[in-house]
């Protein structure tokens, strides 16, 4: 789960450094994000120790900014927990402003938010305050507390932050985050397959592709943000699995098939961004083959088009191909968008320098009717955009809008 974390500045953020301790056993990566007040009550650097991470301070940063911009960051998140929350914070998140980078990115992020008050037990009970409170509620917020008991200012009442560790189990039960996940594609599922395939030759032998399934992974991620169950068919790569997404590891074309078919039923959209191998070695030999021929010739069969049968089937998801080539890219992506009934294709010029395995990537995106470019950007970047087009063209075609579909001039691929 990837948390970021707001200070603001009360004297309980002293315990933050717990707090920050108890996430990161539970195996969060946290970024912390302070406000210029939560500087006097504790110091970025121990923050940055228990961490593990730089500490974002300053909206107006340009070094970190550049390495990861706040609208990266509000991507970034699974969760914005900020803890300790002041008042003031409170006050803020209910007027909508952004005079800093917290309040910026609060107000840029899908992910849920989850808030900590700790404040004075008259302050507290203050009815603007209390009045922000209800608001931020029913705006969705997960409310953490306060305790009671004796405070800082040497009263006693309801104003204590909650336990580092209570707050750390609340915010890392998942049925905390199932229930205060949601977005545009809350209730809906979405089967993503990734990766290349492995065809075994011999048991020491295969034939693959360079796909790292980064663009795969990526989807899957921002699919998730969406509020989304997110079901995983990846063929074998080195990536970390996506925070709360269901992974289904296979090896081979006819195991992403199966795995694929066997989750399709409950699923709402599907996008096939894995390089599938087109063909298998006819035999699989069961030892190692002995180099006795100067030439050797294996025969080779077709894989099953696992997107052709999704497409094909008779209760159909929102169905999203990709089509990497190497030339004239456009051109065969139309023809897959129509041979394979597809509601969507991604076009993606793949080659030594770019698609495969890099990072960036950049794109063009078919339907009938309408294309959008995307041009170069970060893989994880690209896929909350896709994601926003997707779920726009989702939403307009199996929605009660549906438009009538446009006919496609297409070649074979
Ligand atoms: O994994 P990365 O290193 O991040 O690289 C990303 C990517 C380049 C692999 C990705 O963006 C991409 O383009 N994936 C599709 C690769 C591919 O196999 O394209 P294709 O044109 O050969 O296949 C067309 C579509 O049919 C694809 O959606 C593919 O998943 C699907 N297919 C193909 C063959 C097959 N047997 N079954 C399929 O489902």
């Amino acid at each position: 789960m990837n948390i970021v974390l707001g200070i603001t500045g009360g004297i309980a953020a002293y315990k933050t450094p717990e707090l920050v301790r108890r996430l990161r056993e539970r195996g969060a990566d946290v970024q912390i994000v302070m406000t210029a007040s939560a500087e006097e009550f504790v110091t970025p650097t121990s923050l940055q120790a228990v961490s593990g991470r730089p500490i974002r301070t300053n909206l107006w940063d340009k070094e970190a900014e550049a390495s990861m911009s706040h609208i990266e960051l509000a991507r970034w998140a699974d969760l914005v927990l900020i803890a300790p929350a002041t008042a003031e914070i409170m006050a803020r998140l209910a007027g909508g402003g952004a005079p800093d980078l917290l309040t910026t990115l609060c107000l840029a992020t899908e992910a849920p938010i989850a808030i900590a008050p700790a404040m004075n037990r008259v302050m507290w009970a203050n009815p603007a305050v209390q009045a922000n409170r209800d608001m931020l509620e029913q705006r969705g917020m997960r409310i953490l507390g306060p305790d009671v008991g004796s405070q800082a200012c040497g009263e006693e009442g309801a104003g204590r932050m909650l336990d580092p560790d209570d707050i750390a189990a609340a915010v890392c039960d998942p049925e905390f985050a199932g229930a205060v996940v949601d977005g545009p594609l809350a209730g809906k599922t979405v089967l993503v397959t990734a990766g290349p395939t492995r065809e075994p030759i011999d048991p020491v032998r295969y034939i693959t592709n360079r796909s790292s399934g980064k663009m795969g992974y990526a989807i899957a991620s921002a699919a998730h943000a969406k509020g989304a169950r997110v079901i995983l068919v990846s063929g074998p790569v080195m990536l970390q699995e996506p925070n709360g997404v269901e992974v289904q590891r296979v090896e081979t074309a006819e195991e992403m098939h199966a795995a694929t078919h066997a989750s399709i039923v409950d699923v709402d959209i599907f996008i096939a961004a894995a390089a599938v191998a087109d063909y298998r070695p006819a035999d699989r030999a069961t030892q190692k083959i002995k180099k006795t021929k100067d030439t050797m010739s294996l025969e080779l069969v077709r894989s099953p088009d696992i997107l052709a049968s999704v497409a094909a089937l008779g209760d159909v998801p929102f169905t999203v191909g990709f089509a990497a080539e190497t030339e004239r890219v456009r051109d065969y992506a139309l023809g897959k968008l129509e041979n394979k009934k597809l509601d969507m294709i991604v076009a993606n010029r793949v080659g030594s320098d770019c698609g495969f395995d890099y990072d960036d990537n950049s794109v063009e995106v078919l339907w009938a009717g309408g294309e959008r470019a995307f041009p170069q950007m970060a893989k994880t970047e690209l896929a909350h955009e896709l994601m926003d087009l997707i779920v726009e063209r989702f939403t307009s075609t199996r929605g009660p809008d549906t438009q009538p579909a446009l006919s496609i001039v297409s070649i074979k691929d």
